[in-house]
């Protein structure tokens, strides 16, 4: 190892130089630095002790507030600009060298035009800052899954995020040794003139979040929170990974991964996928009902799945990620015990209230909501004030290996074998609790046509916003070239993981959520996998096949037969209407839409049309 010839200028005591050889990434890091003209740069190591300087220069900043040690230790709260709060789809652009390669659903610029643009914004842009290498690796380190990605950014707040959420420091230089690794470069866009004061949380009005799929790169402006800046996540593990995993004969998908074993040990493994908002995060750490006794539910991921096929055909998953970067408004004892636990210690909250003894709150944390709080946007708070405490997308920020459920397998290279694949939506009155697709290409169909209801229409049913695998803001490509993608892999598998669709929002007449979720979800997940094993019964719905009252494991709950046909049966009116909205959403994706997909949809037609006004699961 030896330096590197990158100097460092003004660097504070900890700054170190680069121990690494391999002369792109020497080259680009130059290259950067010419264009964004850093005052120094910092090559990340990933030490505690680097860790620890940066989050007390964010503190002496005004960025981080240390929380109180006894209640909180080693943990921060941030509070971003309030036009800073969320990722910025309309902003983000897949520059793929054609409009159609980058499909319907995306945004897309002309890369070369686009080159132009980010060259102009990106001159100074780091003015009268510190540029920090972040060497990071997405997946356990020397997996064959994992990918080693570099991102220079002028935020502190990002370098600390990237060391819990990634594997990361100079662990991933030695590993990266001479190859090739993806460029992603990351500027809040507030160069600072010489004497000009900093604030606490600088960022840009003009936002851009750029991706290259030719050259693999990611170009982030103007904004330093979350997706938009934690280029390892949403930009690197979903938009460019799903063009390497198209190339490459694999996949990269917004799912979560949990293991489930039952009292006799089996275990299984299943990956699912749904939209934002339907409690992704509380699934992948749900704690069985107390009935279930010998039950065990643990964690591998829950937000990002690698998946590629073993040498037997066989579909083996990785969490991509090295911590949790999860909502925090409704997080409380009963929607996630796990991530409460979680959150103990060495977290950092983004955006969340801060109480007078120096801890953190958010809406639905606590039944009884304190009396007094400073809000997310740093003023005084009192219930009733007609604000909200925290901001609805308010973060918190935890290192995997601190979830109580987490799985022993978790950091295992070679991933873990994936039996079943689960797609869900939040859907008042079409789809069932829990089914199966007739096959893999069904399968497809039924997670390509999925989606979440929009803010009920003013007449009739409520919209559905369509989000397809939940990949709609993160696929870096033609979302039907996608679907073309998934239905090639299944055709070589020679074990194909089942795939099942869920449901756990369908709503009475009185407009009440009729199945009582969290952790009696679990009940879903055991027919499942007893589906996999050959063990559960099942009759043909419509949809697919779907468990009768008898099928299901009622212990310990009390819901009733009643109950349960509400929120199993099929309209055959509202299934028409599904039909035909699907028809409408696969003439955007003109020639490009696998044959399969409309076949499949004019077969549910078909058996919607034979079926009776109301199907119920019977013998
Ligand atoms: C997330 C998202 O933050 O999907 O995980 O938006
Ligand atoms: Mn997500």
């Amino acid at each position: 190892m030896v330096n590197s010839s990158v100097k460092v200028a003004n660097a504070p005591g900890w700054a170190k130089q680069a121990h690494t050889k391999n002369a792109r990434l020497i080259q680009w890091v130059e290259e950067v630095a010419k264009l964004t003209k850093p005052d120094s740069i910092h090559w990340c190591d990933g030490s505690q002790e680097e860790y620890d300087a940066l989050c007390k220069l964010l503190v002496a900043s005004g960025t981080f507030t240390q929380l109180n040690p006894q209640k909180r230790p080693n943990s921060f709260l941030a509070r971003s600009n309030p036009s800073d709060v969320a990722r910025v789809e309309d902003r983000t652009f897949i520059c793929s060298k054609t409009k159609d390669e980058a499909g319907p659903t995306n945004n897309w610029a002309s890369p070369d035009d686009m080159r132009v643009t980010l060259n102009g914004l990106y001159d100074g842009c780091m003015r009268g800052r510190t540029m920090y290498v972040i060497p990071f690796s997405m997946g356990p380190l020397g997996s064959n899954i994992a990918q080693i990605g570099i991102e220079l950014t002028d935020s502190a707040y990002v370098a600390v995020h990237m060391r819990i959420m990634t594997r990361m420091g100079q662990k991933v230089l030695d590993v990266l040794g001479d190859s090739d690794f993806v460029p992603a470069i990351h500027s809040v866009g507030a160069p600072l003139e010489a004497g000009q004061a900093d604030v606490a949380w600088p960022c840009n009005d003009t936002k851009y979040i750029v991706h290259f799929p030719d050259t693999r790169e990611i170009w982030s402006y103007g904004s330093g929170y979350g997706g938009n800046a934690l280029l390892g996540k949403k930009c690197f593990a979903l938009r460019i990974a799903s063009v390497m995993a198209r190339d490459e004969g694999w996949l990269a998908e917004h799912m979560l991964i949990l293991g489930v074993e039952n009292p006799q040990g089996e275990k299984y493994y299943v990956s699912a996928a749904f939209p934002s908002a339907c409690g992704k995060t509380n699934f992948a750490m749900v704690i069985p009902p107390e009935s279930y006794k010998g039950w065990k539910v643990t964690t591998i991921g829950d937000d990002i799945a690698w998946i590629k096929p073993d040498a037997h055909g066989n579909l083996r998953a990785i969490n991509p990620e090295n911590g949790l970067f999860g909502v925090a408004p409704g997080t409380n004892e009963k929607s996630n015990p796990n991530a409460l636990k979680t959150l103990t210690a060495n977290c950092i909250f983004t955006n969340v209230a801060l109480t007078d003894d120096g801890d953190v709150w958010w809406e639905g944390m606590t039944d009884e909501v304190p009396a007094h709080l400073i809000d997310w946007t740093g003023q005084e708070w009192a219930p009733g004030c007609g604000r909200l405490a925290a901001h609805p997308n308010s973060r918190f920020t935890a290192p995997a290996s601190q979830v109580p459920s987490i799985d022993p397998a978790w950091e295992d290279p070679a991933g873990v074998p994936i039996a079943a694949f689960i797609f869900g939506g939040r859907v008042s009155k079409a789809f069932p609790l829990v089914f199966q697709a007739h096959n893999w290409t069904h399968g497809v169909y039924l997670a390509a046509t999925m989606g979440s209801e929009a803010t009920a229409a003013a007449v009739g049913q409520a919209a559905m916003r369509r989000d397809p695998f939940a990949m709609l803001p993160f696929c870096g490509y033609n979302m039907a070239d996608y679907w073309s993608h998934w239905l090639k892999i299944g055709r070589n598998l020679s074990h194909a993981p089942m795939i099942f669709r869920v449901n756990w929002f369908r709503k009475d007449a009185n407009g009440k959520f009729i199945w009582p979720g969290f952790g009696e979800n679990v009940r879903a997940l055991e027919w499942i996998i007893d589906r996999v094993k050959g063990r559960a019964d099942a009759v043909e719905s419509p949809y697919g096949w779907m468990p009768r009252y008898q099928d299901l494991n009622w212990t310990g709950l009390d819901f009733p037969k009643e109950k349960y046909d509400a929120i199993a049966r099929v309209d055959r009116a509202i299934g028409l209407v599904e039909a035909e909205e699907q028809a409408a959403y696969f003439a955007k994706f003109h020639s490009r839409l696998p044959r399969e997909m409309e076949l499949h949809r004019q077969m549910l037609e078909l058996r919607l049309e034979r079926s009776p006004e109301v199907w119920e699961p019977r013998d």
